[in-house]
């Protein structure tokens, strides 16, 4: 489960202009403005897959139709062989941060992940299994503001896997998190999918985070965005651009593709 296919998809919105009425200038609607041009990919079932991309290329927008929260303009996605028409919560989990809804504990957080299992013990005992799995055990009684930024989105992380989807969608899962918060979270999802092996789509800026997760990484880039990039990495765990030259030279290419140049 969590084949994904994308076709030739193309997403386009209506530019938002401010639109000032009056005989001399009556109302111009807005032009077309294309974001996503020809999208062409196919994710694995069970593959980590990294998308990177300068800063409005649109792989929010790409996460969005994937995860059906928004229609293309042409072509489709299909997961498991099934056009995505709209949001689907058993099979597609968004993790967003900031997701926790700060009036109920980390306990209630994680039990609307599993309020599909209807035997309340077995509810009870999947709740617990993926607070430990986040090293939150003891938090469980907790609200979100009587957590660290981490611990957050360590209870964000449980409440996504509690949801046990076939497709897992992270956009930027490490915004906002110091520098070892996010090591942390990022071995953690790591070990995860290690261990669980969803098809996880992960949107970060960080080029060190796509190496050193990524079973696929896809670069995005233009405008339209267009895929300029859509790598397999075969580099088993642990990863270590310094050490493998394999993966330090993808790394410099990635850096120039993304017109970076990190010898300052
Ligand atoms: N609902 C919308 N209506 C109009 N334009 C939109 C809409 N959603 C996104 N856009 C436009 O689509 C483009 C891509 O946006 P998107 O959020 O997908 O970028 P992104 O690659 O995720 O950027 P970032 O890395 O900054 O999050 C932007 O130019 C944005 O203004
Ligand atoms: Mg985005």
């Amino acid at each position: 489960m969590g084949h994904i296919l994308i076709q030739d998809l193309c997403k386009s919105y209506r530019n938002r202009r401010i639109a000032r009425r009056g005989p001399r200038d009556p109302y111009q609607p807005g032009e077309i403005m294309w974001i996503l041009d020809n999208i062409n990919l196919e994710f694995h079932e069970g593959e980590m897959v990294c998308l990177l991309g300068p800063s409005g290329c649109g792989k929010s927008t790409l996460l969005r139709l994937i995860a059906g929260f928004d229609g293309a303009t042409s072509g489709e996605v299909t997961i498991d062989g099934k056009k995505v028409i709209g949001p689907s919560s058993n099979h597609i989990f968004v993790f967003q941060h900031s997701g926790l809804l700060p009036w109920m504990t980390v306990w209630q957080n994680v039990e609307l992940g599993v309020r599909n299992v209807e035997d309340a013990r077995a509810r009870r005992e999947k709740i617990q299994e993926n607070i430990d799995m986040v090293d939150l055990t003891d938090f469980e009684q907790h609200y979100p503001h009587q957590l660290s930024g981490g611990m957050k989105r360590r209870a964000e992380l449980a409440r996504a896997l509690a949801a046990n989807p076939d497709v897992l969608i992270m956009d930027e899962p490490f915004n906002g998190l110091d520098f070892l918060s996010h090591m942390k979270i990022r071995e953690e999802i790591v070990n995860m999918h290690e261990l669980l092996r969803k098809t996880t789509l992960v949107v970060t800026h960080d080029i060190d985070d796509a190496l050193l997760m990524g079973d696929r990484i896809v670069v995005m880039g233009g405008r339209p965005a267009q895929v300029k990039l859509n790598r397999q990495l075969d580099f088993p765990h642990p990863r270590d651009p310094k050490k493998n030259a394999a993966l330090g030279d993808l790394r410099d290419e990635l850096f120039l593709m993304l017109g970076v140049s990190y010898a300052v």
